[in-house]
């Protein structure tokens, strides 16, 4: 059998998965994979969908579309990256042979990443501005404060400036490589970004008169404000959010060690993901409900709606935020540059500091439509989150569950128990059919919705 292959045994080996770089440990690994699926994701989406979607029930669903679709594509991705020990694209190619058309997958993860990037790269940039903004302090009326905010989108040298810093910044992170380079700012922006984030939450539960009903806000369900769109959405955000269906996973895993147990640490990642997303919600509805401001302002939530309460909360309450977003959206994009990189880097035999440079370029330039045009931004977020991401998603889980052979797939789970039942079940029927009707709804194909306008 082609991917009939032996598993790498660490570092010690020769050949070429010993000059891979890898983690220092469990603990550098998990932060980076953390820091990956921590991003703007969780402190800008989360909290605006929750608040478009109604709150609790939405939650809910999101919860479980993170244990059934999120937590399975994680290790299954994780899976195929450790054994192969090469970038998405090759690691198809090695599970299963040279020329096979699984590798379309990895293709399609490599392409995924340039497109959220360069968006991603953008919002990454206006929390940069916004640090700044928030130092100089928010003062005027509510109207132009928030008018701050289409002031930076609408001018392009602003936008591409701010963009310009951040992919900077991105591109120096990953010129540094897995172990000097992305774990060591993973130990850094993540204890930050928790610190931060513990503080800003603390301060929304106990000092502002929002609290409680920010927390009725997201745990008690109204399922009447449940809709068949809100559950769709919750699908497609936990793909973005856990950083599935791009071959991120498939990636950080590869510079994963042996004796790394890969079940637990999708699971701690996944916990850790859905806590700090839940506690962003808490921080933000808190001060949102405490002006009596209503949860459903949509993506402007955190870049015009709080600012103007920042305004009465002070720098203090500002300026750490804004930090939060910009470190959680760098240990983000680094994990999205390193898929391309790391795909140069193995297949094309590149070095790492050319991948980067070059390849970051490319990404910088295609960043400079999105900071320009805004019908391109929207097209790249939608068309990543609802398309690239499901179907990626949905190949990577196929190709675990029917193509991997079983030997291969318990070795790197660990273990063949209930557990590893409970997994490949849940792979092979669970997750595919969700993520297809999913895909579906989002092209208007499911026939039992109306989709008139
Ligand atoms: N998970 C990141 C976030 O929530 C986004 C991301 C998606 C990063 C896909 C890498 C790959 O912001």
């Amino acid at each position: 059998m082609a991917n009939d292959i032996a598993p790498y045994s660490g570092p010690s080996i020769p050949g070429s998965p010993s000059r891979r770089g890898h983690w220092t440990g469990r603990f550098g690994f998990i932060l980076a994979a953390v820091g990956s699926a921590v991003g703007l994701g969780n402190i800008w989406k989360f909290p605006y969908i929750t608040g478009v979607y109604g709150g609790g029930a939405f939650v809910l669903v999101y919860l479980g579309c993170v244990v059934l679709v999120g937590l399975p594509l994680m290790i299954s991705e994780l899976m195929i990256g450790r054994r192969a020990q090469l970038n998405p694209v090759g690691a198809f190619q090695k599970l299963h042979y040279q020329g096979s058309p699984w590798q379309m997958t990895g293709w399609l993860g490599v392409a995924s990443g340039f497109v959220i990037l360069s968006f991603y790269s953008v919002v990454g940039g206006w929390a940069i501005a916004y640090i700044f903004k928030s130092m100089v302090g928010f003062t005027g009326t509510a109207g132009e404060i928030q008018s701050q905010f289409g002031d930076l989108v609408g001018s392009t040298i602003a936008s591409v400036g701010w963009h310009t810093i951040f992919m900077a910044l991105t591109i120096g992170i990953v010129l540094g490589g897995i172990k000097n380079g992305i774990e060591r700012w993973a130990k850094i922006l993540m204890p930050a970004l928790l610190f931060i984030l513990i503080g800003l939450m603390v301060h929304g539960l106990f000092n502002t008169d929002g609290g409680s009903q920010a927390v009725a806000f997201l745990f008690n369900p109204d399922w009447s404000k449940l809709t068949a769109d809100g559950i769709l959405s919750a699908l497609g955000h936990a793909f973005f959010t856990l950083s599935l269906g791009m071959g991120a996973m498939i990636t950080y895993g590869s510079y994963m060690r042996r004796d790394a147990k890969i079940g637990r640490d999708a699971v701690t990642i996944s916990i850790l993901d859905t806590v700090i997303a839940l506690l962003a919600g808490l921080a933000i509805f808190s001060l949102v409900f405490s002006y009596g401001l209503e949860a459903g302002a949509g993506p402007g939530l955190i870049f015009e709606t709080l600012p103007v309460l920042f305004a009465d909360a002070g720098r203090l309450i500002s300026v750490p935020f804004f930090f939060l977003l910009t470190f959680a959206a760098l240990s983000s994009s680094i994990s999205l540059l390193e898929v391309v990189v790391s795909y140069f880097v193995d297949q094309r035999g590149w070095g790492r500091t050319k991948a980067t440079w070059v390849q970051g370029f490319l990404m910088y330039l295609v960043g400079i439509t999105c900071a320009t045009w805004g019908s391109v931004f929207d097209t790249f977020d939608y068309f990543s989150t609802n398309f690239m991401l499901p179907v990626g998603g949905l190949l990577t889980c196929l190709f675990v569950a029917w193509v991997v052979k079983n030997s291969v797939r318990i070795e790197e789970f660990g273990s063949s128990g209930l557990l590893y039942k409970a997994l490949i079940f849940v792979l092979r029927y669970v997750t595919p059919i969700a993520v297809l009707i999913t895909l579906l709804h989002g092209l208007e194909l499911l026939p039992f919705m109306s989709y008139e306008e």
